[in-house]
């Protein structure tokens, strides 16, 4: 898509909150697109920010002895270090408490105010502190938060509301004629699933005698503005709205808001309605990524099992950080962050793969070139065919940005580079070097240094610092790479002096806490539903659930092997099951015939990502009964700890066949 300005937002993050990893994903994947698209030219504005009114804040200076004030101004510092640590370009921070933002919601609400879209009425009903959300009696759950569970408080009160309700049908239709509004498709559904129901009229305000900590309505000084329609309207505030049109018609409407599937209904249903009753257009799309969960659990500062993400960044570098958030989740999708992830992926991309092309080429180029970018002599096929998948490489990942795929287009330059690395070993550079004619030598070189040209752009906007060094490496003009020049073979100039020799990546050691990543052989596959032991009493758990022993592993026959039916089977159906966060029910084709499997991998796939895949399962194990769901067999799955993988075959191949 050829945009003129790319605007990209993050939530503003609650400064109640210590920024984990969850925080830094959104912001970091804010980071790589903005970067991307100043590299494609495109004028850019990245905003993020922080959110500092509202209950939460409140309680939590309270707490600390402190006014809510001087808490924001603490903990704020917590994310602006983070972003400068993990060189974050943002070019704009907004505070909800600094004037520029409240002069704005007090406008939109004198607006909206004077435009009839919001009206006073009495209020009963019971409220959420921690999700700061009213209810009525009909949508507690057991008379408590339907959302967090937590107890409620009842209300009776006069406020503020804003008209949503006549803006429901508007809406929907909204979202039918805009398919790329909401995404991932997903996403937009769970949204048009939630707009079946009728929408009531949002509180927008809180009698100040509950809460004091907010914006003053401007035309009742009893009553802050809800923390919610505060807190959107910095996505305008910040760029001008009502007080610099210049630069609010440069940049409204929003390329993207990039938010956590948390925020979906707020940013999907609620401000929408707040900018169609301003006579705003809307933003050109919300994308709603998954979870970081650690190993299988969502992170949460009450198990205590946050990752902090300034930890990681400095026990292996920003830059691996960086590449591993990125290349690690299928965006849409949620994923686990485990010690072990990430030394594996490291080493593997990072260390074996990009900087072992690099120290290779490297080598020979100084042993036998003068340390200069060697001439490239005529191309034969497998130069050609190293030169092409590199290019494509470059295609895939300008799209893999322009449809939120980033991990799509990391895979496409990993598989280059994994590619080149092959090249290297089929052309034998060190033994074309004993030659007198030393033109095939330095076009294998040449090739391999181009390639890794191409390669450090593409990874630029990632890893800048560790990109800048490789490029510096190949003798390339410092700053930013121009992605123009990416699309083209053929950038080095014969001649150049190279750099030093870079370590680029240096091998992760297996230390203690990462020694069963680093083996192969750690990784086991077995039946899904047996990771997690659903059911001691169910027949198909427990022989699988007997993990072998480390050492002296009890041998088995080959007819033992063979008394195991493995087949494929194609995905048709995949739902939760109810109650149990970690099963899957799915309906499989195995060769025409339906099954019911229960599987426990919910916490690694979405029921949505799994349709349509060949997975392997057991097909003649008996029956069993797992949560009062019969699994009629067994899915197949490897995992590292609480790292899971389903078990797929490569390429094309019908349901039903046998694997052995
Ligand atoms: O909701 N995995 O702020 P917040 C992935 N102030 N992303 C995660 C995550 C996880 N485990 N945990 C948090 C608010 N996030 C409001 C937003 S916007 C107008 C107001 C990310 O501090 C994700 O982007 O609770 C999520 O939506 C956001 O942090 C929530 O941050
Ligand atoms: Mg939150």
């Amino acid at each position: 898509m050829q945009r003129s300005k790319f605007y990209v937002t993050t939530p503003i993050y609650y400064v109640n909150d210590k920024p984990h990893i969850g925080h830094a994903y959104t912001t970091l994947l804010a980071d790589v697109l903005a970067r991307y698209y100043r590299l494609l030219g495109v004028p850019t504005h990245f905003l993020t920010g922080t959110d500092e009114h509202g209950q939460k804040v409140q309680q939590a200076a309270e707490r600390a002895g402190i006014t809510p004030q001087q808490h924001a101004d603490r903990t704020v510092v917590r994310f602006q270090e983070l972003w400068k640590k993990l060189e974050i370009t943002n070019d704009d921070f907004i505070r909800t408490t600094e004037e520029r933002h409240r002069a704005i919601v007090r406008e939109v609400f004198r607006i909206l105010y004077e435009k009839g879209e919001i009206y006073r009425s009495e209020y009963d009903g019971w409220y959420c502190v921690t999700c700061e959300r009213f209810f009525m009696a009909k949508d507690l759950d057991n008379g408590a938060c339907p959302d967090c569970k937590r107890p409620v408080d009842r209300i009776r009160e006069a406020n503020y509301f804003l008209r949503m309700s006549k803006y429901q049908e508007w809406l929907v239709q909204y979202i039918h004629e805009h398919p790329g509004f909401i995404q991932p498709d997903f996403r937009r559904n769970e949204t048009l699933g939630f707009l079946r129901k009728p929408l009531t009229d949002l509180c927008v305000s809180r009698p100040k005698s509950r809460l004091s900590w907010g914006i003053e309505l401007p035309f009742d000084k009893d009553f802050v503005a809800y923390v919610w329609c505060d807190a959107l309207v910095n996505y305008i505030s910040a760029v001008g709205y009502r007080s610099d049109e210049a630069t609010f018609r440069k940049w409204w409407p929003a390329s993207y808001h990039l938010i956590g599937k948390d925020i979906l209904t707020t940013h999907t249903v609620y401000w929408p309605i707040m900018l169609k009753a301003l006579d705003l257009p809307l933003p050109e799309a919300i994308f709603a990524h998954g979870w970081w969960l650690t190993g299988d659990a969502k992170m949460s500062k009450t198990t205590g099992n946050v990752v902090n993400p300034m930890e990681v960044a400095d026990k292996y570098g920003v830059d691996p950080f960086r590449y591993f958030l990125m290349a690690e989740m299928v965006l849409g999708q949620d994923a686990s962050f485990s010690e072990e992830a990430f030394v594996r992926r490291y080493n593997s991309d990072l260390a074996n793969d990009l900087g072992n092309m690099l120290s290779r080429m490297m080598k020979m180029a100084g042993s036998h070139a003068g340390g200069v970018i060697p001439e490239c002599g005529p191309l034969g096929d497998d130069e050609t065919q190293l030169r092409d998948a590199t290019l494509a490489a470059v295609a895939t990942m300008q799209q893999s940005v322009d449809t939120m795929r980033l991990d799509l287009g990391l895979g496409a330059v990993a598989d280059v580079v994994r590619q080149a690395n092959k090249y290297f070993e089929k052309k034998q550079p060190w033994a074309l070097a004993k030659q007198a004619d030393k033109q095939p030598l330095f076009t294998v070189l040449y090739c391999a240094a181009e390639t890794l040209r191409i390669v450090s752009g593409l990874l630029y906007p990632v890893m800048p610092g560790k990109m800048t060094e490789l490029r510096k490496t190949l003798g390339l003009p410092a700053g930013a790479p121009d992605f123009n020049q990416l699309k083209q073979w053929g950038g080095l100039v014969a001649g150049t002096k190279m750099g030093d020799m870079q370590s680029l990546f240096p091998r992760i050691m297996a230390d203690a806490s990462t020694a069963p990543a680093a083996t192969a052989a750690a990784v086991e596959v077995k039946a899904a539903s047996a990771v997690i032991a659903p059911a001691p009493a169910s027949p198909a758990a427990t022989p699988a659930a007997a993990t072998p022993p480390p050492s002296g592993i009890a041998l088995i026959d080959y007819a033992d092997f063979q008394k195991v039916q493995l087949r494929t089977a194609k995905v048709i159906e995949a739902v939760k099951v109810e109650g149990a966060d970690k099963l899957l029910r799915l309906q499989v084709d195995v060769g025409g015939e339906r099954r019911q499997i229960v599987a426990g991998i919910a916490l690694s796939y979405a029921p949505e990502a799994l349709i349509g895949k060949t997975v392997v399962v057991v097909a003649n194990l008996k029956p069993a009964v797992i949560r009062k769901v019969e699994s009629q067999g067994m899915l197949l799955a490897a995992s590292v700890g609480k790292d899971l993988r389903i078990v797929t075959v490569d390429g094309d191949l019908p349901s039903g066949a046998t694997v052995k």
